[in-house]
Parts: C-alpha cells; sequence; structure tokens
C-alpha cells in the first residue's frame, strides 16, 4: 500500500467520525419523536393556559404557548417517559437589564390551575410582578424539589404548609414582603440552599437559630434584612456543618460574634455588615481558613484585628475603616489578603503610634482591587519606619503623604501603578535606606544620583521605564536590580570602585551597549551577576578571576563571540551558567572544578568539538545540561547516566553520532517515582522547546519538575535503547531528524508522563507498540517519516491523533478502521466503501463501531483537555510571576502543592 492511499484511509475515518456524530443525532431525534407521540397531557396543556390567562405578558414571553404539545413551550419540561410536565421555569432573566424589569416581567396572579401539575420538580416564578397573597397552592406541589419565588412582592405570611415541601433542596424567597414563623422548616432536611432575605423574622427571634439548625445538608444560607434581634451566643451542637455561605447582613444584632461560628471552618463567604456586632474579633477567626470574604463593616467591633487574620490566606474582604480607631497600634500587617475596596485617610486616623504599615499580596499580576484614596494634602498621624505596599492602586502620582515621613528606612511600593519620576522631596527627606523597592511601576527618566543607602542595602527599580546609564550609587548597596528598563549605555568602568560590597546584580533585559568591562572584576563580593537581554558585543574578558564566590552567571540573548577562557573552570561555586544565544565559538573549556553546577545552558551558538567527557564525575549536581544548535560532535558521554538529578538535557541541532548510550535508563531523577523539588539558588531564565513551541521558564521549583530528553537533529544510529522506557517521569521524548533503526521498544507504554513523543525522521520500523495507548498525558505525537507498518491503534489518546500527518511517510501503515476482518491483513485497510451495499447486519456493526468511536473520541478529547485544565495553574504560574527568588519561594509553593496533589 502507497503513502498516499494510508492518508487516503485516514481521510475516511475522520469522514466517518464526522457522520458518526450526525448519526446520532438522528438516533436522538428519533426519540424525541417517540417523546413526541407520549406527548403533552392535555389537563396540563389546559392548566398550563389557565395560568397564562391569568398574566400580562408586555415583552410576549409566552407567546410559543400555542399548540398541542405544551412540553415543547418555552419554560415547559417534561418527563420523558410519562410526558408530564415536571419542571417551569418563568425566571425573568431580564430583571438587571437596561430596560428595566417591567419590560420582561409577567404581570398578575399565579392561578390555582398550577396545582394540575402535579409531577412539578422544578419552578422557577423569580423576578416577575406576581402580587398579592403567597399562592399557598404551591405547597401541594410535593414532589418539588426547586423553588424559586424570589423578587416576586408577594405579600403576607408564609404558609406553614410549605414544610409539606419535604424533598426541597432548594428554596429562594427573597425580596418578598412576608413573614414567617420557621416551624415548618423542620421537615425540609433535605435543604441546600435557603434565603429568607427581607421576610420579617421579627417573631421567630428567640429560635430561629435552632430551626436552622434543624437542616443538616445547609450549604448557602442567607437570610439578610430579616429584622433579627438576638444572635444566640450557644448552641449545643451544630447539625449545619456543611456550610459554605452565610450572610446575616442588615439585621439588628447587638451582641457579640458569636464563638459558635468558628466552628463552621468550611465557611468561605460570610457577611455580618450592618448590625451593631459589640466586642472584639476573637483570635478563633483564624479557624475559617477557607474563607474568601468577609464583610464586618458597619458594625461597633473594637480591639485589635486579631493576628489570626494572616491566617485566613483566601480572604477577600472589605478592611473596616473602624481600624482607624486602633490609636496604640504599632504594626498594621494585613499583608496577603485579597482585600478588596478603598484604603481612606480613614483608616489611619487615630493611628498616631504606627510604624510598621505591609499592605497587599503576592503575586504581582494579581487585578487591583485595592485602591488607595487618600488626597494629595493629607499628613498623616504617623512616622513610620517601614513601609512595604504591593499591588494595590497608589498611584498615578508619588504618594505624596509621605512628604512628612522622615524616619523611614524601608520603602516598598511594589506594583503599584506609579508613574513619573521619584520627586524632589522625596530626595530632600534625606533618608538613609536599607530598602528602596520600586519594580513594577511606570516610572521615567533618569535615576536619581542622591539617594542614601545604609549597609547591605537592597535597591529594586526592575520593570520601570529608566533610561540613560546604569545609576552608581555610592558604596553600601549590597544587591541591585535594574533589570527590564531602558538603560542603554555602556556599563560603566567605574561601578567595581563606586559599589564594591554588591553581590547581586541584575541588569539584564536593557539596552545596554558595548563590551563587558574588565573592571567589573572589581565587584570582588558579587555572587550573581545577570546581563542577559542586552546588547553587548565582542568577547569576554576573564573578569572572574577576582571573584571568586560567583555563583550565577547569565549572559545570555546578548551579540558576544570569541571563545571562553578557560580559567571560568576555576569558579569552582557557580551553580548556573548560561551563555545561550551569543556567538560564541570554538571548544567549550572543562568545568570538572565547578562541582556545585546545577544548570549549564550554551544553546544557540557556534560551539564545537566534543561534549565535555567528565560530566559524572565532576559535576555530581547537574540538572539541566542544553547544548542545543551549537556544532558539538562525537558521542554522547555515557558518564551523564550517573547524574542523579538530571531531568532536562537538549543536545538537538548539533552533529552528534554514535548510539543513544543503554544506560540512559539509569538517570535516576526520571526513573522513581519520589518527587523531588529542585534546589534552585539561582535567578535567570531558560528557554526549553517542546510541542513545537519555545517555554520560557524562571527558575524556581516549578522547572525542577519539567523533563525532557530532546536529541533530534542530530546523526545518531542503532536501536531506541530499551532502557529508555523505564524513564517513567519523562514528559517530552524528542528523537526525530536522525539515523535510529529497530523497532520502536515495546514497552514504550511505560513512560507514563509523556507528554510529547517525537519519533519522526528516523529508519524505525516494526509497528506501533499497542503499549502505546496506555499513554494517557499523551497529546503531541508525531512517527512520520519512519518505515514503520501494521495497523494505528485506534482506542484511548489515539482517538485524538486523527491529525493525517504524524503518520505520514510510513508506507506500510494502516489506519484500520474495522477492528474485526482487519486483524490479519497487513495491506489493504477495511474502510467501509459501498453505499448500501451491506446488510443490516454490518450495517449495525458499523453503527456501533462509529458509536464508540465517537465516544471514545469524546473521552480522548477530555484526557488531553482534562491535562492541559489541570496544568493551567503552574503554566500560569511559571509564564507570570518572578524575578526574584523571594518570590518565586511564595509563589510557587501553593501552585506545585495543587498540581502534585492533582498528579497523584
Ligand atoms: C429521560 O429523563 C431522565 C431523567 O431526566 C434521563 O436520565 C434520561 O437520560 C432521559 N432519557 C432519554 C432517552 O432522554
Ligand atoms: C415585622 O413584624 C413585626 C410584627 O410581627 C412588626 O412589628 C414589625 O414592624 C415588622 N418589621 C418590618 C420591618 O416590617
Ligand atoms: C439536627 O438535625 C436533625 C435532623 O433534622 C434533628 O433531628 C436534630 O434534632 C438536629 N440537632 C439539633 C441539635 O438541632
Ligand atoms: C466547636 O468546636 C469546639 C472544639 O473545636 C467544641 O468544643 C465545641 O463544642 C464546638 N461547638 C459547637 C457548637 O459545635
Ligand atoms: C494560625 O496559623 C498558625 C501557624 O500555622 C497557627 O500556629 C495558629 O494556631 C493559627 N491560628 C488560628 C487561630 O488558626
Ligand atoms: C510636613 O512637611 C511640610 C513640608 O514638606 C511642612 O511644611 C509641614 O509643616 C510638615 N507637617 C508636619 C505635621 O510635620
Ligand atoms: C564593604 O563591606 C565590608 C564588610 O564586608 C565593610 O567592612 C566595608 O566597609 C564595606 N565597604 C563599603 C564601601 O561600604
Ligand atoms: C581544577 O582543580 C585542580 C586541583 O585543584 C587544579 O589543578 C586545576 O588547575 C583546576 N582547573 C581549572 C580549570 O581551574
Amino acid at each position: 500500500m502507497g503513502h498516499s492511499s494510508a492518508s487516503a484511509s485516514i481521510h475516511h475515518v475522520s469522514l466517518i467520525i464526522l457522520s458518526g456524530i450526525l448519526s446520532l443525532e438522528t438516533i436522538k431525534l428519533g426519540l424525541c419523536s417517540d417523546d413526541h407521540n407520549v406527548g403533552c397531557i392535555d389537563i396540563e396543556r389546559k392548566a398550563l393556559l389557565k395560568l397564562k390567562q391569568g398574566l400580562m405578558d408586555p415583552s410576549g414571553r409566552l407567546s410559543s404557548w400555542v399548540g398541542e404539545d405544551c412540553c415543547k413551550w418555552s419554560g415547559v419540561g417534561c418527563n420523558n417517559i410519562t410526558g408530564r410536565v415536571n419542571r417551569l421555569d418563568l425566571r425573568n432573566h431580564y430583571w438587571f437589564d437596561y430596560y428595566g424589569p417591567t419590560e420582561h416581567a409577567l404581570i398578575g396572579e399565579i392561578n390555582p390551575s398550577l396545582l394540575v401539575l402535579k409531577d412539578l420538580v422544578y419552578l422557577d416564578l423569580s423576578m416577575n410582578y406576581f402580587g398579592g397573597v403567597f399562592p399557598s397552592c404551591i405547597a401541594s406541589l410535593e414532589k418539588l424539589k426547586y423553588l424559586d419565588l424570589s423578587g416576586s412582592s408577594f405579600v403576607g405570611v408564609i404558609p406553614p404548609n410549605l414544610g409539606n415541601l419535604s424533598r426541597l433542596f432548594y428554596l429562594d424567597l427573597n425580596l418578598g414582603i412576608l413573614e414567617t414563623d420557621l416551624q415548618w422548616l423542620a421537615t425540609l432536611s433535605f435543604l441546600k440552599y435557603l434565603n429568607l432575605g427581607g421576610v420579617n423574622l421579627t417573631k421567630t427571634t428567640s429560635y430561629w437559630l435552632p430551626a436552622i439548625n434543624m437542616l443538616p445538608s445547609l450549604v448557602e444560607l442567607h437570610l439578610p434584612s430579616c429584622s433579627l434581634s438576638i444572635f444566640p451566643l450557644t448552641l449545643s451542637s451544630i447539625n449545619f456543618t456543611s456550610l459554605l455561605v452565610l450572610d446575616l447582613s442588615g439585621n439588628k444584632f447587638t451582641s457579640t460574634v458569636p464563638p459558635w461560628l468558628f466552628n463552621l471552618t468550611k465557611l468561605e463567604n460570610l457577611d455580618l455588615s450592618y448590625n451593631s456586632l459589640t466586642g472584639k474579633l476573637p483570635d478563633s477567626l483564624g479557624y475559617l481558613k477557607s474563607l474568601r470574604y468577609l464583610n464586618l463593616s458597619d458594625n461597633s467591633l473594637e480591639g485589635p484585628i486579631p493576628k489570626s487574620i494572616g491566617n485566613l490566606t483566601s480572604l477577600d474582604g472589605i478592611i473596616p475603616e473602624s481600624l482607624g480607631e486602633l490609636s496604640s497600634l504599632v504594626s498594621l500587617d494585613i499583608f496577603g489578603n485579597k482585600w478588596g475596596g478603598a484604603i481612606t485617610e480613614a483608616h489611619f486616623a487615630k493611628l498616631g503610634g504606627l510604624r510598621k504599615v505591609l499592605i497587599g499580596n503576592y503575586p504581582r499580576n494579581i487585578s487591583f482591587s485595592l485602591v488607595f484614596n487618600i488626597s494629595s494634602d493629607w499628613v498623616p498621624p504617623f512616622k513610620l519606619r517601614y513601609l512595604e505596599i504591593r499591588s494595590c492602586q497608589l498611584g498615578p502620582k508619588f504618594p505624596t503623604w509621605l512628604r512628612n515621613q522622615t524616619e523611614l528606612t524601608t520603602v516598598v511600593l511594589l506594583n503599584a501603578r506609579i508613574s513619573g519620576t521619584i520627586p524632589d522631596w522625596f530626595l530632600q527627606l534625606d533618608l538613609q535606606l536599607d530598602e528602596l523597592s520600586l519594580a513594577d511601576n511606570q516610572l521615567s527618566g533618569r535615576v536619581p544620583n542622591s539617594l542614601r543607602f545604609s549597609y547591605d542595602s537592597l535597591v529594586d527599580l526592575s520593570s520601570n521605564c529608566y533610561e540613560g546609564p546604569l545609576p552608581l550609587w555610592s558604596s553600601n548597596i549590597s544587591r541591585l536590580y535594574l533589570r527590564d528598563n531602558r538603560f542603554s549605555w555602556p556599563i560603566l568602568h567605574n561601578i567595581g570602585q563606586v559599589m564594591p560590597n554588591l553581590t547581586q546584580l541584575d541588569i539584564s533585559t536593557n539596552s545596554l551597549s558595548g563590551s563587558i568591562p574588565l573592571f567589573l572584576g572589581n565587584l570582588s563580593q558579587l555572587q550573581v551577576i545577570l546581563i542577559s537581554n542586552n546588547l553587548l558585543s565582542g568577547e569576554i574578558p576573564h573578569f572572574w578571576n577576582n571573584i571568586p564566590s560567583l555563583v550565577s552567571i547569565d549572559l545570555s540573548n546578548n551579540s558576544l563571540s570569541g571563545t571562553i577562557p578557560r580559567s571560568l573552570g576555576s569558579l569552582t561555586s557557580l551553580q548556573f551558567l548560561s551563555l545561550s544565544s551569543n556567538n560564541f565559538s570554538g571548544e567549550f573549556p572543562s568545568l570538572k572544578n565547578c562541582t556545585y553546577l546545577n544548570i549549564l545552558d550554551l544553546a544557540d551558538n557556534k560551539f564545537s568539538g566534543p561534549i565535555l567527557a567528565s560530566i559524572e564525575e565532576s559535576m555530581p549536581n547537574l540538572q539541566i545540561l542544553s547544548l542545543r544548535s551549537n556544532s558539538f560532535t562525537g558521542s554522547i558521554p555515557l558518564n551523564l547516566c550517573g547524574l542523579s538529578a538530571f531531568h532536562i538535557l537538549d543536545f538537538s541541532h548539533n552533529n552528534l553520532s554514535g548510539n543513544i548510550p543503554h544506560c540512559i535508563g539509569n538517570l535516576s531523577y526520571l526513573k522513581s517515582e519520589a518527587t523531588f523539588i529542585g534546589n534552585y539558588a539561582n535567578f535567570g531564565r531558560f528557554e526549553l522547546v517542546s510541542k513545537g513551541r519555545v517555554y520560557v521558564y524562571d527558575y524556581g521549583a516549578i522547572l525542577s519538575l519539567v523533563t525532557s530528553i530532546d536529541l533530534s537533529d542530530n546523526k545518531l544510529s542503532g536501536e531506541i535503547p530499551m532502557g529508555l522506557t523505564s524513564l517513567i517521569k519523562l514528559g517530552t521524548l524528542n528523537l526525530s531528524m536522525n539515523h535510529l533503526t529497530g523497532n520502536i521498544p515495546a514497552n514504550i507504554g511505560n513512560l507514563e508522563s509523556i507528554e510529547t513523543l517525537d519519533l519522526s525522521l528516523n529508519k524505525l520500523s516494526g509497528s506501533i507498540p499497542q503499549s502505546m495507548v496506555n499513554l494517557t498525558f499523551l497529546n503531541h505525537l508525531n512517527l512520520s517519516y519512519n518505515n514503520l507498518s501494521g495497523t494505528i491503534p485506534t482506542s484511548n489518546q489515539f482517538q485524538t491523533f486523527v491529525d493525517p500527518s504524524i503518520y505520514e511517510g510510513n508506507p506500510g501503515l494502516s489506519w484500520c478502521p474495522l477492528p474485526t476482518g482487519c486483524q490479519d491483513n497487513e495491506e489493504a485497510p477495511q474502510v467501509p466503501s459501498g453505499d448500501g451495499e451491506e446488510d443490516d447486519g454490518s450495517k449495525l456493526e458499523k453503527l456501533q463501531f462509529i458509536i464508540s468511536m465517537v465516544i471514545g473520541f469524546c473521552a480522548g478529547f477530555w484526557g488531553v483537555f482534562g491535562t492541559l485544565a489541570m496544568k493551567g495553574s503552574w503554566r500560569h504560574s511559571y509564564f507570570h510571576f518572578i524575578d526574584k527568588v523571594k518570590d518565586a519561594v511564595l509563589d510557587f509553593f501553593p501552585a506545585i502543592g495543587t498540581y502534585l496533589q492533582k498528579r497523584l
């Protein structure tokens, strides 16, 4: 069978899948028409018409209520076997619409004919203008599970016989002008959702809580504005422990917050606003660990905000202005919550003793839900030493209320939407700062040279719009981050003399030009130097000779050229070295003394010669080695296999020859089931090619979860070593564009983590191993241009691999759409060809096959989609965050937790 007919048969199968979906549609229509025969029961149709007659319908929402089959009327649903109406949904979805409520509301009274619909399970009449007395007849619809009459302006008393609706799990009577006792609730033990907003519960005020406590399934309880005046302080035991939402706002409570509330540890949403709650907030607030929304505004709470509020890590609430009353407050630390709303002068009104303020959130890219709304002439009552505000809307101007803050030592205004320049008055405060972090703003112009810093200080002006030469402040600074600005001059030669105590220097992602000065060597304390993404050119001088403590060097993405001085190998503390995307050439010197090295990235240069042979014995910590796109020759050194932490190996696009070593299966990190989170004490970024895309990773714990072996586009020959299939943690395997021969290893299905598998453009023969259908994470497969033969598997993930190009160029490979009858046939694909030629038996067989195919397709689709969805959180993480490890640690750990949890 030729290549063209193979792809032709594949097209044919795609067509069958399509027609399969059509067939299913037909089947479904068929069932519906059976349904139609069951029909709508005449008395129910008449009852609905009576209901319609009693209503004004200005927007014609009930215009489809004509004809015999009431099951097809809009808002009406029927049981598909009995034909009886079981669902009536007349909710006015336009309530909040521009046009206002009356346009689309149904107006009038509920006709008791509704009672005829005895099988109703779902009844939603909400947001209409049904006036009058509460229709007590509804209590006879005993099968109701869902009842929503909210916004219906009924008046009078909620009839106690509502207790007959013992199957209800959803009851919404919000906004009615109603009264009730709550005795009838006792029988509604399945209730999950109860909303009696606005209902006058004055009569129940002594027993409302015991009444609610009869509802063990309750998940959401809304009793806002119910005229409740007693918030019982004790409760013998709590029945509704599954409660997620509790809204008791706008009542008349005057007590303290009752302690039993803090036993509701699943609560996500707590609204106690607009009462007169008094006393202190107890420390047990910290037990409500799931809380995302907390509203305590407009109460009379006093005393300190409990420290444990810091435990409420998912909080998404409003900061009470009463905070401003805490006159003895010294430190205000409300960092790490998703606060919303505005910070005003009132929040600080009496905080004369305040010395430390910490407000905001990680990560940096969250929405700015917290806004500082403070007038430009405000003079605060406090003198701060420590100010840290992150990811809040503070700008656009540099905050003028700092004008009188003469005692500041730490100023962190990070990601605060501040633009313009640092004002002169700030410079004239003559502060001596130990930290100035103004990163992630839109500050522009030149950096003022007159700032003063204390010993061992940190300056972070990353991600702003500063231009001109790099600023040089005298002496004391130890960490200087100027990354991602528009600094454009050459690196000044006296940098080493002016700031001799620098330990970390990040000037990456600017427009610095010229060459790297040898004088950089005067920075003898330097541990981290990141100069990537600039316009630097020329050869690199051996500036490191006097800097023995260098740990991280990133010179990637410049136009540097020449050979690498051998003395680089003397940096025995080196952990991270990236020289990628430059024009370096020649042989790469031995790094066998760099025993701590864990990342080496030489990609996209012109290095030649053999790969360093002494890897194993000298670099036991090596985790990532990228030699991509160079001219390395020779074979893959065997010592590689002994690297116990190795998890990313990219040798693609070189001239390597020889076999893939058998011992590659010994790479213990990729083999072990133990989860190891790499220890990267580094800064910088790493590029990885996977699935035809370049992924940029920030160094951090996430990167240690990425596992890849890419040997593509070399001259490797021999067979794919069997041992490779024991690397169960491998995510990407790319062996394409080599001269590999032999079979795909039969147990390749052991690679249970594999997502990308590219074996294309080799000389592999034999069949696609059946075990490959076990690769449930696989979403990128390419087997094209080999000598594979036999049939393409059709189960599991293979249902999604329908793109013919991933199989093309394998003359012996066929797609077998009919497993029966093709089993022993190696050539002709048994694609159903005749129209109307088959007998009924084979038609049936075909139909069954098509159905299972479509189901398989869906299952496969969700497999892939599920993988992507599940990993969304950490993908998001590593694309967006971090240029400082401090942030990285805080941001990544929750993400990894989620990832691992889901993966296990
Ligand atoms: C009939 O309705 C039941 C319950 O709603 C549903 O589970 C079932 O799938 C339906 N049957 C058909 C053939 O649509
Ligand atoms: C609630 O009902 C009580 C009588 O039961 C009445 O005195 C009170 O005014 C009502 N409250 C409201 C807000 O209508
Ligand atoms: C908890 O709910 C059950 C079922 O409604 C009820 O029998 C029991 O009395 C309730 N417990 C309390 C303490 O109210
Ligand atoms: C609340 O929890 C505490 C212990 O965690 C327990 O002693 C107490 O009885 C609980 N209260 C209620 C009302 O369940
Ligand atoms: C808050 O978290 C800390 C540390 O996990 C813990 O020791 C403390 O008991 C928690 N406080 C509350 C009220 O949960
Ligand atoms: C605040 O500083 C301004 C000058 O910047 C000064 O005129 C004013 O008196 C100061 N106010 C206080 C309360 O220190
Ligand atoms: C640099 O640091 C050393 C201590 O490591 C200190 O003695 C020296 O004064 C510092 N130099 C300057 C200029 O700050
Ligand atoms: C590596 O260390 C050995 C022994 O300390 C030394 O002789 C050799 O010169 C070092 N190599 C380099 C490249 O620094």
